[in-house]
């Protein structure tokens, strides 16, 4: 039997209002701030906020793969495809968070056989929560929302992220923002990547591109983009999915354009 979706869309709706409460209490108020090896920053908050959501997940009986659990950057098994299990990200946005920056997030996805079907990502201090179950819209706050209808590149603003540790792809990175922002109207770095997803979402961004990120970063905001009537490839045009290293998200109108600038 397939698993239940709304049942699904009901538990990550409460792991993620209950997490953006954590979030809201420890923020300002850090105690404990640690560097991991080539993976920024973690603190008390990402900690608690995955453990309370690992707890509201398990009545699916699912696999729960979370950030700051028990896979490490090495993992092989974390970017192989065709998995049903949940991701987690509890903490999108760790050095904004860290900074007092308030754009940070909560990320949770479930793929079932390798597809993204239920999403979720809470914006704790915008108290907005984007949601989408496969085939059925994306919403905020309960409200349907779509991505932007602009179909030039010179018209649109287009936001990315960069992870300066890795040297080979932070060169990638800074070649494409070369040609994309004296192209685009304006380039944003929000600094957490399922944020940046759910403002394409919205209509806000045009497009998102970032390299390196993973799964539990992409997963939510795949469906929330797809469902809101964006389109999400790799660099070379691709199907996108959580476990590929490259992500462009745009409203669709200008993905084939905006395409021709990672050649
Ligand atoms: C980070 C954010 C950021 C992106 C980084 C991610 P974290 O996630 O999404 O925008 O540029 O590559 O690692 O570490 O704050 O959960
Ligand atoms: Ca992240
Ligand atoms: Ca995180």
């Amino acid at each position: 039997m397939g698993l239940d979706l709304n049942i699904a869309m009901q538990l990550a709706t409460k792991a993620g209002l209950e997490s953006r409460q954590i979030l809201l209490d420890y923020f300002g108020k850090l105690e404990k701030v640690e560097k991991k090896h080539m993976a920024g920053l973690v603190t008390e908050a990402d900690k608690a906020s995955e453990k309370h959501i690992i707890e509201c997940l398990k009545p699916l009986k699912v696999d729960v793969v979370g950030e700051e659990g028990q896979f490490g950057d090495e993992s092989q098994s974390l970017f192989t495809e065709g998995q049903t299990r949940w991701l987690v990200d509890p903490l999108d946005g760790t050095t904004n968070y860290v900074h007092g920056f308030p754009i940070f997030c909560i990320s949770i996805a479930l793929e079932v056989d390798g597809e993204v079907q239920v999403a979720l990502v809470d914006v704790p201090v915008l108290r907005k929560t984007y949601t989408a179950i496969k085939g059925q819209g994306t919403f905020c706050n309960g409200q349907p929302i779509q991505v932007s209808s602009r179909s030039q590149l010179s018209d649109s603003l287009a936001s990315t992220g960069f992870f300066a540790e890795n040297k080979e792809a932070l060169s990638k990175q800074l070649q494409i923002f070369t040609s994309l922002v004296s192209q685009c109207r304006g380039v944003r770095r929000p600094g957490a990547a399922a944020f940046d997803l759910c403002m394409v979402a919205e209509g806000v961004f045009d497009l998102f591109w970032e390299e390196n990120l993973k799964p539990w970063d992409t997963a939510a905001g795949l469906l929330l983009v797809q469902e809101a009537g964006g389109q999400v490839t790799t660099y070379d045009g691709k199907r996108y999915t959580p476990e590929k290293k490259n992500i462009l998200a745009t409203n669709s109108k200008i993905h084939n354009e905006t395409l021709k600038q990672f050649i």
